[in-house]
């Protein structure tokens, strides 16, 4: 079987990890590939957003399986023009990954299937979108509609902020095309949790749950990132609170998606809030979360090739699930000096040999391979995941490791799981340990 993935981030590197294991004669191609994937795959020059050739290399390299892990090629409609090849691949449609592209589609779909999330209004006009935010006040969050990189949701505690991020929209383009239409909701308070759903359009499987840790700084401070860690398994998300998010909020917006005539195919990811009143949807993504890609599938104890491969072909789910490895799992990013801002690259790495085993698996996400060794090319520039029998000893051995990482301007929190840390364990402060 020949497998493409398409996409170079620390995501990308869990799914190859993953596939390979499930398929261990297969070949495997990748759209230029980070550091650590190039060694495990073939390097395939094109662009993700450049669906055209993408899909005539697929189709003249005879490509069995394609498994996109970013948003942009999937909103380009790059599954769309695969199946216009008759090409399988696993990633939503450009109609069906509205859901992600945008929040005032996605909204909008909510509101009308009843399933909870803020309430919300959508703008594009400034002075109405100021008007509103003076009538219900602060805390309240104001994001961009399109897509930006997860940078475009501002959290404002007060009425100031708010309408500065409308200015910075709506006024001054400062999203470009992705702020020109602005969803501005009430803010929600709780813990995150997010549900990863592999979709066929209709039925669903879902993988274990699982928290990230957006912000960049320890204690959740600072400017919101990609996301700087994360843990599973989370222990508020329990049996009750799965059953709730399959019944209140997936099976009625894959119903949703297929009345409009977008049935949702592929990995459909629901970041929720678990509020005072039950769950609510914060966003949904049409593809894998980065970083908790790292931990759920190195926590899979089954076929995620069988699961593609079904949605891939057109055939259905019902019926099949996912098993989970008992212990809990770990990832730590460590990040360029100056990230989620400006930051250098081209920083020589140093890996110590033998930092990694069947138990902790160094993911690359902004790496290159290049003669001299290997280098930064990003922001986020590894994931160090761990595996133990209890969360501590994953945490524990995930920052150790992360710790013994070297590249200049090097950084990344010590403190991924604390709620959890804090709910296991109330006494202990995990920086003190
Ligand atoms: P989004 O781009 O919609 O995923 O939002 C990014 C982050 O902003 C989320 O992960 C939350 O931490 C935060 N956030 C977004 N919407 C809300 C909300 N309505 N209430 C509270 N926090 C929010
Ligand atoms: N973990 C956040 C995201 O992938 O959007």
């Amino acid at each position: 079987m020949r497998i493409l993935i398409v996409g170079n981030g620390g995501r990308e590197h869990a799914l190859l990890w993953k596939l390979r294991r499930d398929a261990p004669d297969a070949e495997f191609f990748a759209t230029r590939p980070n550091g650590g994937m190039s060694p495990l795959c073939q390097s395939v020059e094109i662009a993700p957003t450049d669906v055209e050739a993408l899909a005539d290399w697929a189709a003249a390299n005879r490509i069995d399986l394609t498994v996109v892990g970013p948003e942009g090629p999937l909103a380009a409609g790059l599954t769309d023009r695969f199946e216009e090849e008759g090409l399988s691949v696993f990633g939503p449609t450009k109609a069906a990954a509205r859901i992600e592209a945008s929040k005032a589609y996605a909204k909008e779909l909510l509101r009308n299937a009843n399933v909870p999330t803020a309430e919300h209004r959508t703008f594009s006009n400034q002075a109405g979108a100021e008007a509103w935010v003076h009538e219900v006040g602060a805390p309240i969050v104001v994001k961009a509609s399109g897509l930006a990189a997860g940078k475009g949701a501002v959290v404002c505690m007060t009425v100031e902020d708010a309408i500065e991020a409308i200015r910075s929209m709506l006024g001054d383009m400062d999203f470009g095309e992705a702020g020109r239409e602005i969803v501005i909701e009430e803010f929600m308070d709780g813990e995150e949790i997010s549900v990863f759903a592999v979709c066929d359009g209709k039925d669903f499987v879902l993988l274990q749950p699982s928290q990230d840790h957006k912000r960049v700084g320890e204690g959740d401070a600072g400017p919101n990132t990609g996301g700087m860690g994360a843990y599973a398994p989370v222990s508020i998300a329990t049996a009750e609170v799965v059953e709730e998010a399959r019944s209140e909020v997936i099976v009625p917006t894959l119903n949703a998606l297929a009345a409009d005539g977008a049935p949702f195919r592929g990995l459909l990811y629901a970041g929720l809030m678990n509020t005072s009143e039950g769950l609510k949807v914060v966003e949904f993504n049409c593809r894998f979360g980065d970083p908790e890609t790292q931990i759920v599938l190195p926590l899979m104890d089954s076929s995620l090739l069988e699961l593609m491969l079904t949605v891939a072909e057109g055939r259905s789910l019902a019926g099949m699930t996912a098993a989970v490895r008992p212990g809990a799992a770990v990832t730590t990013v460590l990040a360029s000096g100056g990230y989620p801002g400006s930051y250098e690259k081209g920083k020589p790495i140093t890996v110590p040999d033998e930092l990694e085993s069947d138990d902790l698996i160094v993911f690359h996400a902004g790496t290159a391979a290049t003669e001299d060794g290997l280098v930064t090319s990003g922001g986020r520039v590894l994931a160090v995941t761990a595996i133990a029998a209890t969360f501590a000893g994953a945490a524990n051995a995930s920052r150790a490791a992360a710790a013994r990482i070297e590249f200049d301007g090097a950084f990344y929190r010590s403190d991924i799981g604390w709620r959890e840390r804090a709910r296991l364990d109330p006494q202990t402060d995990p920086r003190e340990e």
